[in-house]
């Protein structure tokens, strides 16, 4: 924090041009590095995003970087604030977020975030465009894989831990997070990248909102517009969602960036003549900097001189931007001098983190874990990928520091055999004692612009897993996808399923540790699994169907939804499954009755719940709370997470779980987009994941 740094002084001193300046985000190429000095000896520029061809910086880029940020200080007196996408990694690369999400672990999301930061700011980024925190059912969008999942909860605590994580929780901000894309991105119809959206304001504020609400109650420096349109309005030009919403009633004190060239788009969008137009659109709808396309930077002065955009919404813009300069301490400390970084640390971690978001969805007569002693042959191609599992939305990375799923395999059993499937004498499978299937999806179909039209495995995906099953030997399935995928067709051919996602740079030995048992299974699932296609979307927190039709996943419900295919999916939000057992006590509280009175004034009332691991391995469990609001002025989910806890037992070990509720959350935004508890009966649900039945109700009065 730049504590004698005087933001209202320097704006006073600025002309309307070197305001703009401030406005402007650049795109960096090295080869444009000549032409980029000249610029800034000549003006100074807001901000500057590193292109493609800068991949994980090193010396080179640091020198040019602090260069420009020299001639910047010397010539104009305001640093330049630098930025890229380091959206889950930098160098080690950690799993991606949905999977991140997956380990119910904030607390070790944000030490990962930490150590991400650390990377990144000896390349001298300052400035991560991440988190995202797109709500998304819809697993055939690409950018599914870098949001937190179906659940608001989920995200809200996402959110927090990542801007924790990037931020740090000094005076001084580390690198400045970014929450984005706000709002609705994850809801593109069809899951086709850059689509319209459709949400109503009851949906958007009671699932979409809810994450950048608590990234900005975390302190959030900047937040991200998205591209999508919102019902007809595109997000860039939306005075009601950038001003009303984020700003006035969110309270949120940083700046607002487009989206890469989003404010030339809203002219193909059709809402803009031309690129003046756009740039008066989205800076008086609240968007503070305009990434890359130039369009403030090129029409906003002519705007201002002919009063089309006021003098103070320039200048709110402008402080906005210089606030979080001074927050992130860059007027007195401009340059960057890279710190050691032990590196060993961060690939430990990256290791936690994914055995940690790794899933065993199937573990018929507990095949796993292994023992290490068995002949063990391993299938498919997805075994040595190093590159694919660090997932689709990372510019940097070392391949050198990626662990493929067989050389994790063989450092815990050397002599795990690989048999390439393709040399067609399938009888080799025979030979073992089980057969690990190692399969996944190329991180090229994830990501932006990344959709799939069909989440099936491929054909020749199933045919390898038909013949692992014929050669009747133990059948373990290794999955490597960023997004969800249907598995009805292929589920029973398998004794265990391991679902281990874009897992990271050390996916292979995570996924070894899992395997042979030296950590027990603990991740459950922030997305649900469909058995096929045609039952998307679908996501756990719906409401109630009035009739007799199983409206809620299928469940306890007459009448079928589909003829042809189950209404349940294969497997529902927060499964996942360990290998230990846990036996649950029905859970009590310790009130029948709290007033709205006292739950304004910030009381609580608990919900506890005792949980036994009651077998003779050591887990960690993930215990889970929902509620459902019985009787409301609008319709409610049947369930919906409020809390979770992951917690260690020892074999035979009994714990009393306590969750603490209270007005943040039984309540939900109204039809007048006003948070509102409403008095009546809460069944309150404690178990291993949304479909837990065993609950205890409480009345509001
Ligand atoms: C477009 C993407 O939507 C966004 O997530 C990213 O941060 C920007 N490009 C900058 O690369």
């Amino acid at each position: 924090m730049d504590n004698n740094v005087n933001v209202e002084q320097i704006l006073e001193s600025m002309s309307l041009k070197q305001k703009i300046e401030q406005l402007t985000q650049v795109l960096f190429r090295k080869k444009n590095y000549e032409a980029l000095k000249e610029r800034i000896s000549k003006e100074s520029i807001g901000s500057i995003i590193a292109g493609l061809d800068i991949g994980i910086g090193g010396p080179e880029c640091l020198k040019m970087i602090n260069e420009l940020q020299r001639i910047s200080v010397e010539k104009h007196g305001i640093p330049i604030l630098y930025s890229r996408d380091v959206i889950y990694g930098h160098r080690i690369i950690y799993p991606i977020p949905l999977a991140m999400s997956s380990a119910f672990y904030p607390e070790l999301v944000q030490k990962c975030y930490e150590c991400i930061g650390e990377e990144a700011v000896n390349d001298g980024l300052r400035w991560s465009f991440s988190p995202m925190l797109d709500v998304s059912r819809d697993p055939r969008w690409g950018r599914i894989i870098e949001g937190p999942g179906e659940d608001p909860y989920l995200g809200e605590k996402y959110a927090e831990a990542a801007v924790k994580g990037f931020q740090g929780t000094g005076e001084t901000a580390k690198v400045a997070a970014c929450a984005k894309h706000y709002v609705g991105y994850g809801a593109s119809e069809g899951g086709r990248d850059y689509h319209r959206t459709e949400i109503s304001d009851y949906n958007l504020r009671n699932y979409y909102l809810r994450a950048f609400r608590a990234a900005v109650k975390s302190d959030c420096l900047t937040v991200m517009s998205s591209f999508n349109e919102i019902s007809g309005q595109p997000a860039t030009s939306s005075k009601y969602l950038l001003t009303d919403v984020l700003k006035e009633e969110f309270e949120f004190k940083g700046f607002v960036v487009s989206d890469f060239g989003a404010v030339e788009q809203l002219v193909r969008q059709g809402v803009a003549q031309d690129r003046q137009e756009a740039a008066c659109l989205a800076i008086n709808a609240g968007l503070d900097m305009d990434m890359a396309d130039g369009c403030y930077h090129e029409e906003l002065e002519k705007a201002v001189t002919d009063g089309r955009v006021p003098m103070e919404t320039i200048d709110e813009a402008v402080r906005r931007v210089l606030r979080v300069k001074v927050k992130l301490g860059l007027f007195e400390k401009p340059y960057v001098t890279p710190k050691p970084v032990d590196m060993e640390v961060h690939r430990r971690l990256a290791r936690e983190m994914a055995s940690e978001s790794i899933v065993l969805l199937k573990n018929e007569n507990k095949a796993l874990p292994l023992s290490g002693n068995e002949k063990l042959i391993v299938v498919g191609d997805m075994a040595h990928d190093k590159r694919s599992i660090l997932g689709g939305w990372v510019l940097d990375f070392d391949l050198n520091e990626s662990v493929s799923v067989m050389e994790g395999i063989r450092a815990a059993c050397e002599t795990a055999q690989y048999y390439d499937y393709s040399d067609g004498n399938h009888r080799m499978m025979s030979e073992g004692d089980a057969v690990i299937v190692v399969i996944g999806e190329s991180h090229v179909i994830t990501g932006e612009a990344s959709t799939v039209a069909d989440i099936e495995l491929t054909d020749a995906q199933k045919e390898m897993i038909y013949q692992a099953r014929k050669m009747n030997r133990k059948v373990i399935g290794v999955m490597c996808f960023g997004r969800p995928r249907a598995l009805q067709s292929v589920e029973d051919m398998f004794d265990a399923i391991v679902w281990a996602w874009h897992g990271g740079s050390q996916l292979g030995n995570a996924v070894a540790d899992i395997l042979f048992g030296k950590v027990s299974p603990s991740g459950r699932l922030a997305v649900t699994l469909p058995r096929v296609n045609g039952q998307i979307p679908i996501f756990y927190n719906c409401p109630p169907s009035g009739r007799d039709v199983d409206g809620y996943y299928g469940v306890e419900t007459l009448y079928k939804n589909y003829y042809d295919v189950e209404g349940t999916p294969l497997y529902p939000f927060g499964y996942g499954l360990s290998y230990a057992e846990f036996s649950y006590s029905v859970p009590v509280t310790d009130r029948r009755e709290v007033s709205l009175e006292a739950l304004k004034s910030g009381e609580k009332f608990q919900i506890s719940v005792s949980v036994k691991n009651v077998c003779d391995v050591a887990s960690k469990e993930v215990v889970q709370c929902y509620i459902r609001d019985c009787y409301s002025s609008m319709t409610r989910p049947i369930r919906e997470l409020k809390g979770f806890e992951k917690s260690m037992f020892q074999p035979g070990e009994e714990k009393t779980i306590t969750f603490s509720l209270g007005y943040e959350e039984l309540g939900f935004y109204g039809a007048n987009g006003k948070y509102v508890v409403e008095p009546g009966e809460f069944c309150v649900y404690v178990g291993q994941n949304c479909l837990c039945k065993e609950y205890v109700s409480i009345k509001v009065v």
